[in-house]
C-alpha cells in the first residue's frame, strides 16, 4: 500500500472550458439530446412533458418542461455538476440515469447556454444557468444565477405544482448564426425538430402507451410501436429469459406486405422511414429504448430479413456489462450472453425469411410453365462426367450473342473454365469440411441480381409476357430462384 500522507502532491484540475468543449463532442444529435432530458423528467416521476421551441434565428430557444417532483436549490446545484452521481451507484429500477452527466452533456451538445428552473410543491422556483462564454471568460466551473428574459420559456412551469424546465439557447450548431427571417435555416430547424418528435415517440413508446403524455408544441406525441402490437398476422417466438431471468428476448416476425393495409405498411416503416432500417434488435433498458433496429454487429441488414424485429429487455443492473453509453444509444451484449442471443435471433430470422419469401415461392410454383434453367449442367463425354455452362441460360446467352469479335475469346475462356471445374476438390470439401458451402450471392451485394432480374423482366414484358408469367419464368432461372422475394419489386419498374 502506498502511504499517500508522505507524498508531495500537485493540483491538476481539469481546465473548465476545454473539458466542456470535449463533452460537446460526445456525439449527440438533437434527437438523442432531447431524449436524454426527457429521461430525467421520467425519472422524476413526470406524468406530462412539454417539448417546445421559439424560432428566432440565432436567438432560438428550445425548452423542455415536466411536472415531476422538481428540485430545491441545493439539489439543483448538485444536478448542474458534471458527474453529479457516480455511475457505480445502484439506482432504482425506474431511474433512467446512470452517469450524472446527461443533463449537462446533452444540453452542451446543442447549445452554449442553458438554464434549469425547478420547483418543488409549495416552494418558489429556483434556477441556475450554465454559460460556456462565461466559463471561457472566468476559467472556472461556476454557474450563474441567471434566467432567460423570454418568459414564454417557463410559462408552463408556472402552471404546474412542481416540475422542472430546461431551457437551451445560443443553439449554435443548429441555428448557425442565421437570422429569424432566414426561411431556409428555419426549414432545416423545423425538419430536425420534426424528426426529434418522431424519435421521442419511438424511444418512449412504452411509457406513452402506459399513459405518459409527451407534448410537442402542445400536441401529444403519438407512440411508435416497432412490434405493431395488435396487428393481425404477427408471429411471435416464445419469450426466453436469460441472466437469471433478468434479460428477456423475444423475436417477432411481422406480417408480409401483402397482408398489411397500406397504412399498416407505412406505419411499419417507422421514424427511419424504411423496413430494412428497422429490422434487428430493439434493446430496452427499464422500458426505455436504447437501440432501435440494429443487429448489434451479429448480422448485416438484408432486405429478406425486413420482417424480423427482436425485443431485448434489460434492466439498469446490466449497465456496465452491456456498455451503456452516456447518450443511451448503445448497448453491446457481453460474451456470456451473446451466444444465446445469436441462436435465438437466428431462429427468428429464419422464420422471417420464410414469411418474406412465401409469396415469391407461391408465384414460382403456381404460374411456372417453364422448366428450371440452371447455370451449370452435368453431361457425360467418353464415359466421364463433366460440367458445362448452360447455353440456354439467359446470362450465358447474352454473353455469347454479342455478335462482335470478342465472342470467340469468350467462348474459349468459358471452355477453359468448364474444363477445369475443380470437381474432386468440391467433393472432398463437401464431405469433410465443417464449414458449409454458401448459396449464390450469400453475404455480398445483391444489386447485380436485382439489376439483371429487372432487365429480364423488362425484356419479357416487351416480348408480350404477362407480368405473372414473366415473374414465374424468372423465378425458375438460377440464381434468381434463391431470391424470389425480389420478384415483387419488379412490378414497380413498368408502372
Ligand atoms: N427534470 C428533472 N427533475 C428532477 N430532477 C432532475 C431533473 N433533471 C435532472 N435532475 C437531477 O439531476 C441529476 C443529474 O441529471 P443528469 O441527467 O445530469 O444525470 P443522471 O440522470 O443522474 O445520469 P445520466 O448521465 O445517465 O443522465 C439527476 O440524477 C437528478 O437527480
Ligand atoms: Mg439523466
Amino acid at each position: 500500500m502506498i502511504d499517500y500522507s508522505k507524498l508531495e502532491t500537485a493540483k491538476v484540475e481539469p481546465e473548465a472550458s476545454s473539458t466542456i468543449e470535449t463533452y460537446r463532442a460526445v456525439g449527440y444529435n438533437l434527437e438523442t439530446a432531447i431524449a436524454d432530458i426527457i429521461d430525467n423528467s421520467i425519472s422524476a416521476g413526470a406524468g406530462n412533458i412539454w417539448v417546445d421551441y421559439l424560432w428566432d434565428g440565432a436567438a432560438t430557444t428550445i425548452f423542455i418542461t415536466d411536472d415531476g417532483h422538481g428540485m430545491n436549490n441545493k439539489e439543483l446545484i448538485q444536478a448542474m455538476r458534471l458527474g453529479s452521481r457516480n455511475p457505480l451507484e445502484k439506482r432504482e429500477r425506474k431511474d433512467l440515469g446512470r452517469f450524472g452527466l446527461g443533463l449537462k452533456t446533452a444540453s452542451f451538445s446543442q447549445c452554449r447556454k442553458f438554464c434549469v428552473i425547478s420547483k418543488k410543491i409549495g416552494s418558489e422556483p429556483v434556477y441556475w444557468t450554465w454559460d460556456l462564454d462565461y466559463v471561457n471568460q472566468s476559467k472556472t466551473w461556476d454557474i450563474l444565477k441567471y434566467k432567460p428574459v423570454n418568459k414564454n420559456a417557463f410559462k408552463k412551469l408556472n402552471e404546474v405544482e412542481s416540475g422542472t424546465a430546461v431551457i437551451w439557447w445560443d443553439i449554435d450548431r443548429l441555428t448557425e448564426n442565421s437570422s429569424a427571417s432566414d426561411e431556409k435555416a428555419k426549414g432545416r430547424f423545423l425538419e430536425v425538430m420534426e424528426s426529434s418528435k418522431n424519435h421521442i415517440g419511438m424511444v418512449f413508446h412504452r411509457f406513452i402507451g402506459n399513459g405518459l403524455n409527451i407534448y410537442f408544441r402542445n400536441r401529444k406525441i403519438a407512440a411508435w410501436d416497432p412490434f405493431m402490437t395488435g396487428t393481425n398476422g404477427i408471429q411471435t417466438r416464445p419469450e426466453t429469459k436469460i441472466a437469471k431471468g433478468n434479460i428477456t428476448i423475444q423475436g417477432s416476425v411481422l406480417p408480409h406486405r401483402s397482408k398489411l393495409t397500406p397504412e399498416e405498411y407505412n406505419y411499419g416503416k417507422g421514424p427511419k422511414d424504411s423496413w430494412t432500417n428497422h429490422q434487428g434488435f430493439y434493446v430496452y433498458r427499464n422500458n426505455r429504448l436504447l437501440v432501435a433496429g440494429d443487429w448489434l454487429g451479429m448480422f448485416k441488414k438484408e432486405t429478406h430479413y425486413d420482417l424480423c424485429r427482436i425485443k431485448l429487455d434489460i434492466t439498469n443492473d446490466f449497465d456496465s456489462e452491456w456498455q451503456i453509453d452516456i447518450k443511451k444509444s448503445q448497448a453491446i451484449p457481453p460474451a456470456a450472453q451473446r451466444q444465446i442471443i445469436l441462436v435465438l435471433a437466428k431462429e427468428a430470422r429464419d422464420l422471417a425469411v420464410e414469411v418474406y419469401r412465401h409469396r415469391g415461392k407461391v408465384i414460382k410454383r403456381t404460374f411456372s410453365k417453364d422448366s428450371f434453367l440452371p447455370i451449370w449442367e452435368e453431361y457425360v463425354r467418353h464415359s466421364k462426367r463433366f460440367y458445362r455452362l448452360n447455353r440456354h441460360h439467359p446470362i450465358v446467352q447474352d454473353l455469347l450473342n454479342k455478335g462482335d469479335d470478342s465472342t470467340r475469346n469468350i467462348e474459349e475462356a468459358l471452355k477453359f473454365i468448364e474444363e477445369t471445374v475443380p470437381v474432386p476438390l468440391i467433393m472432398i470439401s463437401e464431405n469433410q469440411n465443417e464449414i458449409s458451402s454458401g448459396k449464390p450471392f450469400e453475404g455480398i451485394n445483391h444489386d447485380p441480381i436485382l439489376r439483371i432480374m429487372k432487365e429480364m423482366y423488362k425484356q419479357m414484358i416487351n416480348n408480350g409476357y404477362s407480368s405473372k408469367d414473366a415473374k414465374a419464368r424468372i423465378a425458375n432461372i438460377e440464381p434468381f430462384d434463391s431470391y424470389v422475394e425480389y420478384l415483387e419489386q419488379l412490378e414497380d419498374i413498368i408502372a
